[in-house]
């Protein structure tokens, strides 16, 4: 079976596209490479031994996607990664954030609702339910509004699908909900390449163990939490690659009990911001250079996932600890800046 996964160039959909293809799909790759770069196809190929089908498409342009469809009648399913991601960007662009995030959404689901048979995977975030009331998070918490552009195309993507799967009975969607990915494959051969200075905590952290950054800033130490830092739940992306499969493989199965579903994808463990710098600290036997600074706009306390519903109905369980995606991601840390 033939499935389309755009952004699979990306962190997360390289190692969907791997887990796909040892799964036994055929895996179309369609990336402008705007964030990610071809050479990633050598990683994956490398792993699964099967270089994936890839074609270099910008999704905004919309005739090209109705082309890229007619070319592809055959597909099975759709993994939808390609999406912007800075928090801080979507703030000062949010029209590229609307336009790249939206604008490419609508025009696959339209695609896709004009096919007899069509399962849907969206990448969704946690970032929808902002600061949640009560911990570990579930699926029934609050949509908060959102904190940035970046947080909005989250809720309004779901959204539309949601809109859409009412009345498309013949298309079946998933929402997964995801923590904070983080780690790399176990092979070494892909991980996350972050462009310029990074963004989120762990690749910050490699690239100070590294020695390509100097310092650490650890953003408020002043929370209501037991050591005062945020607390997020880091998920291995091998661990969350594989919910793809599985949640691909209900729709495609059709076993879902409704055509539109929304999962959390965490490992349901809370780790502190000191607690993933002591793990780093375990698994590389180095000390990590950080300092205290002052709280980083937008941050929510605490946000860790109940993951009962995807245990429970997709079978689905996160097996890798902290240190072990740890030690992933500094592995590959050391690899690409060897
Ligand atoms: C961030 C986004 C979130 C998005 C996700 C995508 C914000 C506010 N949230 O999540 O919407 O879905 O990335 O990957 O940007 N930290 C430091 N020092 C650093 C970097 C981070 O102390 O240099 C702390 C943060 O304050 C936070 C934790 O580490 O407590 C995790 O940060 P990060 O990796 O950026 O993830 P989120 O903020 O959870």
């Amino acid at each position: 079976m033939k499935i389309l996964v755009t952004g699979g160039l990306g962190f997360i959909g390289s190692h969907t596209a791997v887990e796909l293809q040892q799964a036994g799909y055929e895996v179309v790759i369609l990336d402008d490479c705007s964030n990610s770069s071809e050479k990633v196809l050598d990683g994956i190929t490398a792993i699964t031994g099967q270089r994936p089908i890839f074609e270099k498409i910008d999704l905004k342009q919309k005739p090209d996607v109705i082309d890229f469809f007619k070319r592809h009648a055959d597909l099975s399913g759709v993994i939808h990664f390609a999406a912007s991601k800075a928090v801080g960007e979507s703030v000062e662009n949010p029209l590229l954030y609307y336009e790249n995030n939206i604008n490419t959404l609508v025009y696959i689901l339209k695609q896709l609702a004009q096919k007899e048979k069509a399962g849907f995977i969206f990448s969704s975030s946690c970032t929808v339910y902002g600061q949640a009331e009560k911990m570990p998070i579930t699926e029934d918490a609050p949509v908060k509004a959102a904190e940035s552009p970046y947080g909005n195309t989250k809720q309004i993507g779901e959204e539309i699908i949601s809109d859409t799967c009412k009345v498309t009975p013949h298309m079946n969607a998933i929402s997964l909900r995801y923590f904070n990915p983080i780690g790399a494959h176990q092979s070494a051969e892909i991980g996350e390449l972050p462009i310029g200075i990074p963004q989120n905590l762990v690749p910050f952290i490699t690239q100070t163990g590294i020695g390509l950054r100097e310092q650490l800033s650890v953003f408020g130490d002043d929370y209501p939490t037991e050591d005062g830092t945020c607390i997020r739940d880091y998920i291995h992306v091998v661990d969350l690659a594989k919910a793809h499969v599985v949640a691909l493989e209900r729709l495609i199965e059709g076993k879902n009990k409704k055509n539109y579903e929304v999962y959390n994808i965490g490992t349901g463990t809370g780790s502190s911001v000191l607690e993933v710098i002591e793990s780093f600290e375990r698994v590389s036997g180095k000390k990590l250079n950080y300092k205290i600074v002052g709280r980083r706009p937008g941050d929510v306390i605490q946000a860790y996932a109940d993951t009962t519903k995807a245990n429970k109905i997709l079978g689905w369980k996160a097996q890798s600890s902290l240190d072990e995606a740890m030690r992933l991601a500094w592995l590959w840390e050391q690899k690409i800046r060897a």
